[in-house]
């Protein structure tokens, strides 16, 4: 979809009726006027809708909806790096580069994506299918260094595994998300150091 489309769209927002169930759902579990609570998850879907950013029209429904001054709206939008206020690619790829992925090696993520991807961080490709940012710490530490892409990490990283997965998504595949490495999960890289007695 061009840049151009997409800010028309941007013009007006309504849910789908699938999506206002949705909505309907994340309000009701909150008391009456209380129904601010519900701004992220509603932002959510509306950006999933849209997507994968929010037009400043979504954040307009979204507001009304709650009863919430816009502006209160715009500051959740914009405080947190899950929201994108402009157009991203159809991949929207997360580098962690907060201190424990950054002692891990999370420059050479960054190198890798920018040298597969031909653009620096905060660019989308010319074709529109990936946008790449750094962004702080996604919670997935013992993993380090990691990435996000669009709902999936892929972890235990290196320049190479790196490439791989976004070579695997250019060639419309979809790589197992999860640690890169072999590990399963975050057990000990270099295996059992404790419990190891079987009686
Ligand atoms: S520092 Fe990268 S996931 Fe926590």
């Amino acid at each position: 979809m061009s840049g151009q489309t997409q800010a028309q769209q941007s013009e007006h927002f309504e849910f789908t009726a699938e999506n206002l169930q949705k909505t309907k759902e994340h309000i009701a579990k909150y008391p009456e006027g209380r129904q601010a609570s519900a701004v992220m998850p509603l932002l959510d879907i509306a950006q999933r809708q849209n997507g994968g950013w929010l037009p400043q029209a979504g954040i307009r429904c979204v507001a009304t909806m709650l009863d919430m001054p816009v502006i209160r709206v715009l500051e959740v939008a914009s405080f947190y790096t899950m929201y994108n206020l402009a157009p991203v690619g159809e991949h929207f790829v997360q580098v962690c580069t907060t201190t424990p992925c950054w002692l891990r090696g999370s420059d050479d993520i960054v190198s890798a994506c920018k040298n597969k991807l031909g653009i620096n961080m905060g660019e989308t490709t010319q074709d529109g299918k990936f946008t790449i940012i750094e962004v702080e710490c996604l919670g997935a530490c013992a993993n380090a260094p990691m990435m996000q892409i669009g709902d999936d990490y892929y972890e235990d990283l290196t320049a190479d595994t790196t490439t791989k997965v976004l070579d695997a998504l250019q060639a419309g595949d979809t790589p197992t998300p999860g640690p890169q490495s072999g590990r399963k999960k975050s057990e000990p890289a270099g295996g059992l150091t404790s419990l190891q007695e079987t009686s």
